[in-house]
C-alpha cells in the first residue's frame, strides 16, 4: 500500500516537472539573447528560415523559435495582429527568455509622402495614435500611467540609442533589390522616422494626413508602439523597423495585398543585416561563450 503511494507521488511528480519543462524549457543558448518579432505568419518565416541549431517550442499555445542568426543567439516569435497580440506575445517572450532586446520587424502604411512601397522606416520613436482623451474639441494624445512606477509614458517612446545606430550602419550595407515602378527601377529608401501604431487598419488618405500632421508620422502600423511600451516599461531596449507596403489611403487594402511580401523582405533583410553587425560586436569565442 505504503510503496504504490510512493510511486504514485513519484509519477505525480515526474509527469507534473515534464509538463512545465515543455512549457517553460530555457533558452538552449545561454549567452545574451535578441528577440525578433513579427505580426505575420510570412514576415516571420522569412527569418526563421535562416536560423541555426532551430529549436521549436510551445507556450500558452503561442510559437517561439530559439536559435541562431548570423551566429548571434536569438529567439523569433509571431505575434498576430493588433496592439493586444503583441502584448500578449512580448510579455510571454520577456518572461520566459529573458532577451537583452526587442526588434520588431514588418510591414506598414506609408503617411510620409515621399516614402514608396519597399521603403523602409527604422522608427526612432513610435507613438500610440489612438491613445488619449477625446474631448468636445477633439482627441489628443496622452501616454498611460505606467503601472511599474505610477508615472505617466510619454506618447512618443524612443527606440534605444545603440540599437538605433546599429541600423542606420546596417542601412548604409544592406543589398536590397531594386523596385520596379511603371517608369523603370529604383533602389528603396531606407529613412530614420516616426511609427504611429492603433488597432485599426488605416485605409484613408484623411486620416494618414491627420497622422502626417498631428504625430509627424512616417508611416502607421497595429502593433509597434504595444511592444515599445512594454519594452520602456520592463526597461527593455527595443527597436522597430517597417518597411512600407501601401500608403494608408484608398487603395490601401489592394495595395497591402500586393506589396507585403516584398515589403516583408526588405524588413527582413534589414533585420538579418543588424543582426550581422550585433553579432560582429559580441563575436563568440572559442569556447563558445559570447564575447563582452
Ligand atoms: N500595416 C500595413 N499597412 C497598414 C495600414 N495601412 N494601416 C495599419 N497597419 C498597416
Amino acid at each position: 500500500m505504503r510503496t504504490n503511494i510512493l510511486v504514485s507521488i513519484i509519477c505525480i511528480s515526474v509527469t507534473t516537472l515534464c509538463i512545465s519543462c515543455r512549457q517553460v524549457a530555457p533558452c538552449p543558448d545561454s549567452r545574451p539573447t535578441t528577440a525578433i518579432l513579427g505580426a505575420f505568419n510570412k514576415e516571420i518565416m522569412m527569418l526563421e528560415e535562416q536560423l541555426t541549431d532551430k529549436h521549436q517550442q510551445q507556450i500558452e499555445g503561442m510559437r517561439f523559435v530559439t536559435g541562431r542568426l548570423q551566429d548571434k543567439s536569438v529567439v523569433v516569435a509571431w505575434t498576430g495582429i493588433g496592439k493586444v497580440n503583441a502584448a500578449m506575445t512580448t510579455t510571454l517572450l520577456i518572461e520566459h527568455f529573458n532577451p537583452d532586446q526587442v526588434i520588431f520587424s514588418g510591414i506598414a502604411g506609408g503617411v510620409n509622402p515621399k516614402l514608396e512601397p519597399g521603403d523602409i522606416v527604422i522608427a526612432a520613436e513610435t507613438a500610440h495614435h489612438d491613445m488619449g482623451i477625446l474631448g468636445e474639441d477633439g482627441f489628443y494624445n496622452r501616454g498611460v500611467i505606467n503601472p511599474l512606477d505610477g508615472i505617466r509614458n510619454p506618447v512618443f517612446l524612443l527606440a534605444d540609442e545603440h540599437l538605433l545606430k546599429l541600423a542606420e550602419k546596417a542601412a548604409e550595407q544592406v543589398e536590397l533589390e531594386k523596385i520596379k515602378t511603371s517608369v523603370g527601377e529604383r533602389s528603396p529608401r531606407i529613412i530614420k522616422g516616426v511609427v504611429v501604431t492603433g488597432d485599426v487598419f488605416v485605409a484613408s488618405t484623411e486620416k494618414g494626413a491627420e497622422l502626417r500632421e498631428k504625430l509627424n508620422a512616417d508611416a502607421v502600423e497595429m502593433e509597434g508602439a504595444a511592444v515599445a511600451q512594454l519594452c520602456y516599461q520592463r526597461q527593455i531596449p527595443h527597436l522597430v523597423v517597417r518597411s512600407i507596403s501601401d500608403k494608408a489611403d484608398t487603395t490601401a487594402r489592394v495595395d497591402s495585398m500586393l506589396f507585403q511580401e516584398m515589403a516583408a523582405k526588405n524588413s527582413a533583410a534589414l533585420i538579418v543585416k543588424i543582426t550581422e553587425l550585433l553579432s560582429s560586436q559580441h563575436p563568440v569565442s572559442k569556447s563558445g561563450d559570447q564575447e563582452k
